[in-house]
């Protein structure tokens, strides 16, 4: 058998060993160096050239967005169900009551309606995540009357009506994780949409202190002046970051074209059998972060990933719903809650999708799903 197909595999843009060779050549290892700042500024100029401070995850630049916005014992934060833990960890982590909200049936995206059902005076944030990137209501959702957290892990180079996701929120974050379209191993991002939370978030991220003011000559000597943590990264992983970003257009260019070859070639054999692809509502452009299949029920999706197996083809399922996991259930999470989440949990299906799947790759994974009778 040909050599298995992986789900993920990050993407060598041939700089990066370069560019970690020249930090680790300088003497400056650490945090907020010269990759750093050449990372946050690219990142920035493809973020409406909002203030960007770099992170060690983007489940670190959610915690950081809890601190900013005062998020503590007494408070709710609404997020969606169908989402990674750290969308409601970093507020659980304050003390905060975690709100679950369905999902939209078509995108998967936080169903502004049910987020607004479960709005109570006591609600300090909604923080909603682009699913594949595809973008939320966000007229809807930044209509709700608290902050919103866009959690924008799947959406860098997504837009809504042509403005860059990860640009609505009053905060948003950005993952650099290796199964994201950019990574640094682990890293992150804090993209500020309110340009007054930006010098509070600079003493939050480096330890409670004004460090950073300091550095710019702003104060003669540093000092702890807030509560905070180290959320900075090593300028040795922004150099990787620098050198993917330098390279994003052609990395977006190759996975896009993965992407539409799936959704062009299976769209016959998807309608034949009644399985759902992505839906991509008027305004929304996506930036290929993933390409899904949502099939009849659990046992079809159990077979469906067993015969992609068999044929070296890395496909996987998604989120498990959070109002079921065992801190879900603590809280008084039960089954029906969120009958979307729920649904989604059980049969949805990932197709490998990376910039170096190879057209023969695309080929295989292609017909080995349109081999299959749901
Ligand atoms: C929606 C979402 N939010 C947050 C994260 C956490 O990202 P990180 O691994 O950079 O902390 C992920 C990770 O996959 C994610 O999918």
């Amino acid at each position: 058998m040909a050599a298995p197909i992986p789900f993920n595999r990050p993407h060598r843009t041939g700089r990066e060993a370069t560019y970690v060779a020249e930090a680790l050549a300088s003497d400056h290892w650490r945090g907020d160096g010269p990759f750093t700042r050449r990372a946050a500024a690219l990142l920035a100029a493809r973020l409406g050239d909002l203030p960007v401070l770099l992170t060690t995850s983007c489940t670190h630049a959610l915690e950081l967005a809890a601190l900013l916005l005062d998020v503590g014992p007494g408070d709710e934060v609404i997020v969606p169900a169908f989402t990674f833990v750290s969308t409601a960890s970093a507020f659980a982590l304050r003390g905060a009551r975690v709100v679950f909200a369905d999902v939209d049936a078509a995108t998967l995206n936080l169903d502004p309606a049910a987020a607004a059902a479960k709005l109570t005076p006591r609600t300090k944030a909604v923080a909603c995540v682009h699913y594949a990137g595809v973008a939320c209501d966000l007229d809807a959702l930044g209509g709700l009357g608290v902050p919103l957290i866009e959690d924008n892990a799947h959406g860098l180079f997504g837009r809504w009506r042509d403005r860059p996701l990860g640009t609505f929120g009053a905060l948003a974050t950005q993952s650099f994780h290796d199964t994201k379209n950019l990574g640094c191993g682990e890293g992150g991002a804090l993209v500020l949409g309110d340009r007054g939370l930006v010098e509070r978030a600079e003493i939050l991220r480096e330890k409670g202190t004004n460090r950073a003011r300091f550095f710019r000559g702003q104060v003669d000597k540093y000092t702890w002046v807030d509560v905070g943590s180290s959320f900075l990264p090593a300028d040795l992983l922004a150099a990787v970051l620098a050198a993917q970003l330098e390279d994003a257009d052609a990395i977006q260019a190759a996975r896009h074209a993965v992407w539409a070859r799936y959704h062009a070639e299976l769209a016959p054999w998807a309608a034949r059998h009644g399985v759902q692809q992505p839906h991509l509502p008027a305004g929304a452009a996506h930036p290929a972060h993933i390409y899904w299949l949502r099939v009849r029920d659990l046992a079809t999706r159990t077979r469906l990933l067993a015969h992609l197996a068999e044929r070296g083809v890395g496909a996987t399922f998604h989120y498990q719903p959070l109002h079921l996991s065992e801190v879900g259930v603590r809280a008084g999470g039960k089954p029906g809650d969120c009958p979307v989440t729920e649904q989604a949990a059980d049969t949805l299906v990932r197709l490998p999708l990376y910039a170096d799947l190879t057209g023969a790759d695309v080929d295989r994974v292609i017909a080995a799903v349109a081999g299959f009778t749901p």
